[in-house]
């Protein structure tokens, strides 16, 4: 049986803590100045290690943030990344070791929640878990890709320099408020090496701040553009988006035009979108929104399950008696009687169950109760409960985070 040493790591083994990181996603480690940046987010008490044989097996970390629900809500939440463990050590409980303490541990400090973005699918649904909202990847030719008449749009957009944008963009976002169910805070950690990254040329991301008629800031853009040479290959320019929020669809609008504008460029990817983002009514030839790809985005585990059923906003129907099922937090699992006016502990037999992990799906709106029923994710014992769940999870706008970590 495999010997499992878990505490949280000392400042000193922050930085192995990211090596073992970044070897385990077959990247290459940080550099020293890479490292003085990143060294922000790594907070005493929050970075964990597994040793085996007194070596370094696996890691996790996170940091301190927040997570908005359908209806505005914001709960405090633990924004989960950095995990790995060491090639020759996988599949020996290294990561479930980590799970299990993280989840005290974030427990303890009494956050509603973990969340994180996966690298496959298959990892943690086992620890609770689920789905809460989907992004697109958008692709548009810049020759091809035109606003209609009606598009909206206006207002200025002026690029900005990264010391410029350290100064801006924080309060920008955090000015813009709740746009969506899935939006998390961003710690000034974050900040730091989101907007201090460089390309593999060495030069910052591209920054633009859009104003709106009256000279208000409302909105911004960040990309990378990845040149070639058009001497070789193909000579075609990719300007890669991988952040834009503003306040309105005026702003947002104003962003993509300017990208598309820009010269030289051919085509402008942009990940991590939300999945009903109206670009194709804004463009003449809407097929010139080309989704290459959608996916998962935010997971999310519950770790307070009644705040979190409570503060969430719902639709108008029969209240319906939800039982939730966890495994790992014992606390959680019970029954709920859920209504338009929020939800609360009952003693009522369940007319549906779930486990927690589906329970952030619902909890988002990413999945219908009837959805999941269909999947045998939803023990029905009372299929008449599965319409009015239905209405009470319904979200009139799908969840989307817009923030990788
Ligand atoms: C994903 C990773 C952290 C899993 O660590 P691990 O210590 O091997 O996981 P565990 O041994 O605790 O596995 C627990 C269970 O999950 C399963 N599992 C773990 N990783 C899996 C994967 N990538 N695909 C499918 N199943 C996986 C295990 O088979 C095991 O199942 P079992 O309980 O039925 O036997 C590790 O493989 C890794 O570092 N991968 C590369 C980096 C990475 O993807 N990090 C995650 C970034 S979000």
């Amino acid at each position: 049986m495999t010997e499992h040493d878990v505490r949280p790591l000392t400042e000193s083994e922050f930085r192995a803590s990211n090596d073992l990181f970044r070897k385990a996603l077959n990247a290459p480690t940080v550099t020293d100045e890479g490292w003085r940046l990143l060294a922000e987010r790594y907070e005493p008490g929050r970075v964990w290690g597994d040793h085996i044989g007194g070596q370094l097996a696996g890691t996790t970390m996170s940091f301190a943030s927040s997570l908005a629900l359908p209806g505005g809500a914001e709960l405090p939440a633990a924004a989960v990344t950095a995990v790995g463990v060491r090639a020759d050590l996988t599949r020996r409980g290294v990561l479930t070791e980590l799970m299990r303490a993280q989840l005290d541990e974030v427990r303890r400090r009494g956050e509603a929640a973990v969340m994180l973005h996966a690298s496959e699918t298959a990892i943690y649904g086992r620890f609770g878990y689920g789905v809460a909202t989907r992004s697109r990847t958008v692709a548009l030719e810049t020759a091809r890709a035109a606003p209609r008449d009606r598009a909206p749009g206006g207002g200025r957009v002026r690029l900005v320099g990264v010391d410029e944008a350290a100064e801006i963009l924080p309060g920008l976002y955090r000015g813009l408020g709740v746009v969506r169910a899935g939006m998390i805070a961003r710690p000034p950690s974050w900040w730091l090496t989101h907007l201090r990254r460089r390309d593999s040329n060495g030069d910052h991301a591209v920054i633009a701040v859009h104003s709106d008629p009256n000279g208000i800031d409302d909105g911004f853009a960040v990309w990378v553009p990845s040149g070639n040479d058009y001497r070789f290959g193909d000579g075609r320019t990719t300007l890669r988006l991988l952040d834009l929020h503003a306040a309105g669809p005026a702003a947002t609008a104003a962003l993509w035009w300017f990208l598309l504008g820009v010269d030289l460029a051919d085509e402008v990817v942009a990940i991590e979108r939300p999945i009903d983002e109206p670009l194709e009514w804004w463009l003449t030839d809407s097929r010139q929104s080309r989704v290459r790809d959608v996916y998962d985005g935010l997971w999310v585990r519950p770790v307070d399950v009644p705040a979190m059923l409570r503060e969430r906003d719902y639709g108008t129907a029969e209240p319906v008696v939800l039982e939730v099922r966890d495994g790992l937090l014992p606390d959680n699992a019970g029954c709920y009687l859920v209504g338009p006016d929020g939800a609360e502990p009952t003693e009522r037999d369940p007319q549906l169950s779930v486990d927690v992990a589906e329970l952030a799906s619902l909890l988002f709106g990413e999945a219908r109760p009837s959805t999941l029923a269909e999947a045998n994710l939803i023990e029905a014992h009372d299929p008449k409960a599965l319409d009015p769940a239905d209405r009470l999870f319904a979200t009139l706008e799908r969840a989307w985070c817009g923030t990788h970590f």
